[in-house]
């Protein structure tokens, strides 16, 4: 460029700033104009500060040496929204498990274990394989870890640190926040590894809707027909496996790993997700482990050792144990001797 045209632009750029300066100076005040506006506000209205929250809080990002996403933001607004959030939820979802938990308690107390008559001579049948069953407690021990760490993390600091004081709740709090952030990587194999396993047999049906409709007699010893998994079982499987802990997993990895750019408005809406998810998802898991372990007689013992009784079978399961009778399931009737050490648990248990 030549001189001239050097200058030129030089004069363009002059003009072009001096044009835009009554407009600018009028959109933003000068420094001196706020001084003046704030000096006459203490005269006015002392005490008043609501223009400089209102600047501190509108979220603009200012100037900072220190790197890093949003660190020029003085005070993140989304935060008390969050705050704010936190308290009732984690209150009403507290409500729920106890609820949930005081339900099963009295229902147990009522109705006690639910158990099938077992005649002597009854055969035994191969329920779940080894992997069938290692992917399920795979799945069982994290995810109860991760429940129980996540109960104290959400109330340990109202409920148990009045009772064992803060350097023992200091400790225990933070050993589970840690066991809490390593187990839950775990569920990105085990979720997967489980649904894989069970998918198959979780298909849903108009049977299904049918067996929900005549749910109270599955409690009063008159099951509706059922394949090999009931329509209860299929919404453990689709909403507290596939759905629930989906999210949870993918919300925890959100708030495990800081470190992928997210905001900390990104984290908030993560944690409550997190929140409502784990305390749904454990009300339901309750359910679920009860019936797993003392509510129904012979259901553990199917888990932890694979087998299961003919008439356990025929009773929970009629439709099922029909197709393994007639050859047609992948499950067979147990070779003489095979399983017997389960089959002397599910006659002690199951007695009435
Ligand atoms: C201590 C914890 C748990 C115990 C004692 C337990 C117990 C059991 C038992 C006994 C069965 C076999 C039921 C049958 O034979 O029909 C079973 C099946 C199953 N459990 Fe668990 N369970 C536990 C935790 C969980 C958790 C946390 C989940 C999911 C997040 C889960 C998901 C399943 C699924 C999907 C099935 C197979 C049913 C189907 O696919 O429809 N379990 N469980």
């Amino acid at each position: 460029m030549s001189k001239l045209g050097e200058v030129a632009s030089w004069i363009g750029l002059l003009a072009a700033l001096a044009l835009a300066g009554p407009a600018w100076a009028q959109d933003v005040p000068t420094n001196q104009q706020l001084i003046e506006q704030q000096q006459q506000r203490r005269v006015e209205q002392p005490g008043n500060n609501a223009p400089v929250w209102r600047e501190v809080r509108s979220g603009r990002s200012g100037s900072t040496l220190v790197p890093g996403n949003e660190m020029g933001v003085l005070i993140l607004s989304s935060g008390q929204t969050w705050r704010a959030a936190r308290v009732p939820l984690a209150f009403w979802g507290g409500l729920l498990i106890a609820a949930a938990i005081a339900a099963l308690a009295l229902f147990y107390l009522i109705r006690g274990m639910i158990t099938v008559k077992e005649p002597p001579g009854g055969r035994l049948i191969r329920r779940f394989s080894a992997a069938d069953r290692y992917a399920h407690w795979l799945l069982a021990m994290t995810w109860v870890v991760l429940a129980v760490t996540g109960l104290v993390i959400s109330f340990g600091r109202d409920l148990l640190l009045p009772v064992i004081g803060y350097t023992l709740f200091s400790w225990l709090a933070i050993l589970s926040k840690n066991v809490h952030n390593f187990a839950g990587p775990i569920l990105i194999v085990a979720v997967p590894w489980m649904f894989v396993k069970y998918v198959r047999d979780n298909g849903i049906g108009v049977e299904d809707l049918k067996w929900f409709v005549h749910i109270f007699g599955y409690f009063r010893g008159r099951e509706y027909p059922s394949a090999r998994f009931n329509a209860g079982e299929k919404l453990v499987f689709w909403l507290l496996l596939v759905v629930f802990t989906t999210i949870l997993v993918v919300t925890g990895l959100i708030l495990n790993f800081s470190n992928f750019g997210q905001t900390r408005s990104t984290m908030q809406t993560a944690n409550l997700i997190h929140m409502t998810t784990a305390y749904l998802a454990m009300a339901i898991a309750a359910v679920h482990i009860y019936l797993g372990t003392i509510g129904m007689a012979g259901a553990y013992r199917a888990m932890k050792e694979g087998y299961v009784t003919e008439a356990w079978a025929e009773h929970h399961h009629k439709r099922w144990y029909d197709d393994v009778k007639a050859g047609k399931s992948r499950q067979k009737f147990a070779a003489s001797g095979e399983g017997t050490a389960s089959a002397s648990g599910a006659t002690r248990t199951q007695t009435s």
